[in-house]
């Protein structure tokens, strides 16, 4: 059967940065490391006054398709991930074709669109229905252009306004993919929840803590559903595991979760026994209560031990970079956390062709997913292709005052009229809306 897989991939992140330390933590009374230490994050991103969720995407996918030598006539569906979405109706997708209409003298209507929403898992649920449409044999031979873009603000004075974030990532979904195959085996964990919801409305009503605990108990689900199709989990057979990264701090407890899973039984438990006793197991126990307090016991324990630090710092921690200094971009999240762990290993001269990586992936409300992925030959040239560093780079360093003007100017619920900070090169920017509300996009030279 033909492998299916991530091609390529391009990231755009919004133009401006918020110093969580420098700028925010005075103004909210807290210290800086609360946000840089606790919660893992410098900085977050948010959209220019031009751009929106729709030119973000329109501008990654571009980017990728110039990269890639692409055409429309390649390209059979565009799946668009969002949960920042400005119409019930009309999807992204067809705004993000319309962009790219404005750059390529053919078109795409030829090409099947949509837009997935469940929180910030439709990234990954579009990537799924993309994969499993070149399975089904349904493509003739096009491949699939997925677009995951979100603008991830919270009502202000919101516990969550720490973790905003803005920007896109555009993948292509192929056969014989260059960057990632992924696995035919998933696993799930999904249930009805209501800590993280936004009932028509742009700013998400959430329970943060709960949040937290729901993001662990589907995360868990889904790692043993996963076993149970593709057998039991091993830290050494992954070289990194990129989880969905709300902010690090989150995928910090992720990780510690995960390790404890997958070395309960092995020689990884045996070997930290003369430390830190082996894991307590629930037939030891006549009330659940008191097994769950001596697990969280033995997680402290083994946060500290050399041996799962180690593994963390080899295997999660290189995920997190990129998320560090962009916050939360929802259903962008787990794709660039892939996609940084990559980078590290580019930079660091790895050798990971052949690894596999498990990828977890979650969106509130709840589900989480777990699938493998295969790194391909050709990720090395794919991986120097990004310039998100350089995008890091150039963003333009908001104050306070302009932060506050920012939020205004994209919640839904405000006119704000605002200069651009940045001038717009070689990209699809937003210019007003049209007779029937709709958003207009044009492409600046
Ligand atoms: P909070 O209550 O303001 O923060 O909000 P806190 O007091 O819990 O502190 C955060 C961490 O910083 C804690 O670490 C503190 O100890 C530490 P922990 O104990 O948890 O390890 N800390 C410090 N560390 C060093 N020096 C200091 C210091 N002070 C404190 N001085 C919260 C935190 C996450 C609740 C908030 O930001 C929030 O509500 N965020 C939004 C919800 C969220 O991100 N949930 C994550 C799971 S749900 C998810 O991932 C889905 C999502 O992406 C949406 C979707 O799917 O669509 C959100």
């Amino acid at each position: 059967m033909t492998d299916v897989g991530i091609d390529a991939i391009e990231i755009w992140t919004g133009k401006l940065k918020l110093d969580l330390a420098e700028t925010f933590a005075p103004e909210m009374g807290e210290d800086p490391e609360k946000y840089t230490k606790g919660l893992g994050l410098y900085a977050s991103s948010f959209p220019d006054a031009h751009e929106d969720i729709v030119t973000m995407g329109a501008n990654a996918a571009h980017r990728l398709m110039e990269r890639k030598g692409l055409t429309p006539d390649d390209i059979g569906r565009i799946d668009v991930a969002t949960e920042s979405a400005f119409d019930n109706s009309k999807p992204v997708s067809t705004y993000i074709a319309g962009c790219l209409e404005q750059v390529y003298d053919e078109d795409f209507h030829h090409a099947n669109k949509g837009e997935r929403k469940f929180a910030c898992i439709s990234g990954t649920q579009s990537l799924d229905d993309a994969y499993n449409w070149i399975k089904a044999g349904r493509n003739r031979g096009r491949s699939a252009l997925v677009v995951a873009t979100d603008t991830a603000l919270y009502a202000r004075g919101d516990p969550g306004e720490a973790t905003q974030g803005a920007g896109a990532v555009a993948m292509i979904v192929s056969e014989d993919p260059d960057l990632v195959e992924l696995s035919t085996e998933q696993g799930y964990g999904s249930a009805d929840e209501t800590d993280f919801l936004k009932p028509n409305q742009q700013f998400p009503s959430v329970d943060g803590k709960r949040s937290m605990q729901v993001y662990l108990a589907r995360m868990r689900e889904a790692l043993e559903d996963f076993e149970s199709v593709a057998g039991d989990t091993h830290p050494d057979d992954y070289a990194f595991i990129p989880y969905h990264t709300p902010f690090p701090g989150m995928v910090r407890k992720a990780g510690l979760l995960g390790y404890r899973h997958m070395i309960r039984g092995t020689e990884y438990e045996d070997d930290l026994a003369d430390a830190i006793d082996r894991q307590p197991r629930e037939d030891e126990f006549d009330e659940r209560e008191d097994y769950e307090e001596a697990i969280r016991d033995y997680m402290d324990d083994l946060k500290s031990t050399d041996q799962y630090q180690e593994w963390y710092g080899e295997a999660v921690d290189p995920t997190l970079d990129i998320s560090r200094e962009v916050g939360n971009w929802y259903t962008g999240s787990v794709h660039i956390a892939r996609a940084s762990a990559l980078r590290h290993a580019a930079e660091n001269d790895l050798d990971v062709t052949g690894d596999r990586l498990l990828v977890g992936s979650y969106g509130s409300g709840a589900q989480a997913e777990i699938h493998a992925e295969t790194v391909q030959e050709g990720w090395r040239e794919e991986i120097d292709a990004l310039d998100v560093d350089e995008q890091i780079r150039n963003r333009y360093d908001i104050s306070f005052e302009e932060y506050e003007q920012v939020h205004d100017r994209h919640n839904h619920e405000k006119t704000v009229e605002m200069e651009a900070f940045t001038e717009p090169s070689g990209e699809f920017v937003f210019t007003g809306r049209g007779a029937m509300d709709e958003r207009v996009y044009e492409y600046v030279e």
